[in-house]
């Protein structure tokens, strides 16, 4: 699970980031156990706990890490670490209320997975460098090219694609309804919004550069909650990273939690962006 590319190159961080996979790929492991075993359920509360105390004490590290040397974005990159304690703290409370059940397990493993994959393959990589390095103007003109990018760019960091194997276009014609969809909407003054419509093949796709489960040998009802999840939190990250840039013009912009729907009960389109991947597509509707 755990990948090289990952490396931030600050010894400590990378240690603790390490560990981190190996609690997740344990939680993983622990799925693979019998549900109605004391074992099962043992096994998946110590890891989580491990998990959740072991984020906190790393959380803590690498904030006064990012101190030590003046680390520009701190401030904001504290925030996404406040946002996940309290998302672990979330979770943590519905797998004991709900006894450890599986359906809540592979959704948190889900969740978790690709945070990680992502924080750590993006945010942290800009600690050792001291600065922040995206800005991004004038989006009026051009928000299609900006969420095209910010979504190529986050697919990219998530499965380890290089740039020749994924591609965008702007495009006419709406996706199809058979896929896995996500609606997010802006909570900002034109009340804009996205769907976020993968097809099977792209979900399946990034469980499997993520986990290093082969999703076509794979029973895919074992990992179908895993995978909706993932899915939720890629919508969530490419939402995020779209609001960052309309606050950076100076325009007001939040991100409501994704949900889940069929494609065709999405709004008609304004524009909609088609990237297109080795391992599949995702098109991003707008609204
Ligand atoms: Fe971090």
């Amino acid at each position: 699970m755990w990948k090289d590319s990952y490396l931030v190159g600050v010894e400590t961080i990378d240690i603790k980031h390490k560990q981190l996979f190996g609690y997740v790929k344990e939680l993983m492991e622990a799925l693979q156990k019998d549900v109605h075993a004391d074992e099962y359920r043992a096994h998946i509360s110590e890891s989580i706990n491990f998990l959740k105390d072991y984020t906190m004490m790393h959380f803590a590290e690498e904030e006064a890490y990012q101190k030590e040397i003046g680390y520009e974005d701190a401030a904001a990159h504290k925030v996404l670490h406040e946002k996940l304690k309290l998302d672990l703290a979330t979770y943590a409370f519905e797998l004991v209320k709900t006894n450890f059940d599986r359906y809540v397990v592979k959704r948190f493993l889900g969740f978790i997975m690709t945070w990680l994959v992502h924080h750590i393959g993006s945010e942290d990589q800009q600690i050792p460098r001291g600065v922040k390095t995206t800005t991004y103007k004038h989006i009026e003109e051009n928000i299609i090219d900006l969420i095209a990018i910010k979504a190529v760019n986050v697919l990219k960091i998530i499965t380890g694609m290089h740039d020749d194997e994924i591609n965008y276009a702007i495009i006419e014609t709406e996706p199809i309804s058979t896929d896995i969809c996500y609606k997010v909407d802006f909570i900002n003054a034109t009340k804009r919004g996205a769907g976020f419509v993968f097809s099977r093949k792209i979900a399946k796709g990034v469980l499997s550069a993520m986990a290093d489960i082969d999703m076509e040998k794979a029973v895919y009802a074992d990992y179908d909650e895993m995978v909706f999840s993932a899915m939720q939190e890629i919508s969530d990250i490419i939402s995020s990273k779209i609001a960052e840039v309309v606050r950076e013009d100076d325009k007001m912009c939040s991100v409501d939690v994704p949900f889940r729907i069929d494609a065709d009960m999405l709004p008609p389109s304004v524009d909609c962006v088609e990237i297109s991947t080795k391992i599949g597509n995702l098109n991003i509707i707008i609204f």
